[in-house]
């Protein structure tokens, strides 16, 4: 029998977002409001998080996106990383920021710097919005990290389970009928 997993359970409410948005980026832009970043997405799950904290920074900066796949819909990483997208622009000599929704096994995140320091940047550094560090397979830098979650697959805010749910404004996690 299929499993039913459509109980929703609101874990972050878009109200701690926000404050915690504000808070993250008064400590982004007071490290890069005089060194043009490029703030780095990794779609699909962080583009809700990237178009709110961009507008919040308020700083010159570039925007790119590099996209990586590892879920394929299941609520498990497969445990191979594939490049889907390449980055566009140039990054040699440039600070670049890491935009993540979740790092959760970290294995996306740990594929994605090393795509990114192959092209010399000035340096990388990484702001995920949520981490659940339960678990991890990979040790993963997070400079600029948003809130903590349980081992719990967690829905809304851009994040989503296969495909749905990405619509929210606040963090849900998802729960078995
Ligand atoms: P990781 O490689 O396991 O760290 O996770 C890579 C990607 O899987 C994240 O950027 C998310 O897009 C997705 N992901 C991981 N955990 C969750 C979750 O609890 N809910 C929704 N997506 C998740």
């Amino acid at each position: 029998m299929e499993r039913c997993l459509s109980k929703l359970n609101t874990l972050i409410t878009s109200e701690q977002i926000e404050t915690k948005i504000a808070e993250l980026a008064a400590r982004i832009r007071e490290d890069y409001h005089d060194r043009n970043p490029v703030l780095v997405g990794v779609p699909k799950g962080s583009f809700v998080f990237l178009a709110d904290i961009v507008r919040v920074l308020d700083i010159p900066l570039g925007i790119d996106f590099i996209g990586v796949s590892s879920y394929r819909g299941r609520m498990e990483s497969s445990g191979e990383i594939e490049l889907i997208q390449a980055l566009r622009t140039p990054i040699a000599g440039r600070d670049v920021l890491v935009i993540e929704d979740i790092v959760d096994t970290g294995l996306s995140l740990n594929y994605v710097l090393n795509v990114l320091s192959q092209k010399t940047p000035a340096s990388v550094k990484v702001c995920a919005l949520l981490d659940k560090p339960s678990k991890r397979k990979i040790t993963v830098p997070i400079d600029y990290s948003g809130f903590t979650v349980p081992d719990k697959f967690v829905v809304g805010y851009g994040l989503d389970f296969d495909e749905q749910y990405r619509y929210l404004s606040h963090i849900c996690y998802l729960e078995e009928k």
